[in-house]
């Protein structure tokens, strides 16, 4: 089995997201078995692997692009990948290339993101960017983390690389920005530490980030619960496919 992603392991599974998708892929009782944690950051490896540490011995990690990387061990018999399949710049041949990757017939578990209407979580973290700083209107299914809002368009793509049989759980609830109990402060440090759109706040300045950060924290303070945290509205489609 492999993820295509390390931080598989590295984020919070504890959201109802996390354990419906966890119910559904089921991956983690495969833990003992051996296991590819796979991604095109370097830091990320290192950082996965440090969490990792001695729990998982059959775990090894794999830094390269999922696109075209020919994995360690190959064939494998799952692929997972949370979040990590919406970068590809041709995602048919890239979806084609994990094919060859696994085992005939091997499913593959992944969650891309809704439409951004829909993720109003993604959505505050732009509206902040926008208002400090020009950004291009996003280009539909560009490489990004909307890239398969269009759940048709996802189906096709992975019917054309060779999945013949696709299944889409629809999942909407609340995302818990950073984590569970996770202040507004500390959430903004997550949103602007990990989003790729908020690069263009850091290139800005630092007063440009200073003012973006403290209207974020401000929104971010209207949706704070102390236990629950920052939670703001999600959908994501949860799809396997093999
Ligand atoms: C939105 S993050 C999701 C990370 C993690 N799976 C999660 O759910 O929190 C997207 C991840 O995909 C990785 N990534 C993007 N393109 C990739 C590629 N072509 N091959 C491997 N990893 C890729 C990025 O480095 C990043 O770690």
């Amino acid at each position: 089995m492999t993820g295509d992603k390390t931080s598989v392991f590295a984020d919070d599974w504890s959201g109802e997201m996390g354990q419906r998708w966890l119910r559904n892929v089921d991956h983690f009782e495969a833990m003992l078995e051996p296991m590819l944690g796979l991604d095109i950051s370097p830091d990320l490896i290192v950082a996965a692997r440090a969490r990792a540490g001695a729990d998982f011995p059959a775990l090894r990690f794999f830094c390269g692009d999922a696109a075209s990387a020919v994995l360690p061990a190959a064939p494998y018999d799952r692929l997972v990948s949370r979040f990590g399949s919406m970068f590809f710049a041709d995602p048919v041949a890239a979806f084609r290339h994990l094919r060859t990757q696994l085992v005939p017939g091997a499913r593959f578990d992944l969650a891309v993101w809704g439409p951004p209407r829909d993720n109003v979580w993604m959505m505050a973290v732009m509206g902040v960017i926008r208002a400090h700083v020009e950004v291009p209107p996003a280009t539909p299914r560009a490489p990004g983390p909307f890239a398969f809002e269009d759940i048709d368009y996802l189906r096709d793509l992975l019917a054309d690389a060779g999945f013949a049989r696709v299944d889409i759980d629809d999942w909407r609830g609340d995302q818990a920005i950073g984590g569970p109990g996770r202040t507004p402060a500390e959430a903004a440090d997550f949103a602007l530490g990990s989003m790729s759109a908020a690069r263009v706040l850091s290139e800005a300045g630092a007063d440009v980030m200073a003012a973006a950060r403290a209207d974020l924290e401000r929104v971010y303070a209207e949706h704070h619960d102390p236990e629950a945290g920052v939670r703001l509205g999600a959908r994501a489609w949860l799809v396997t496919a093999a």
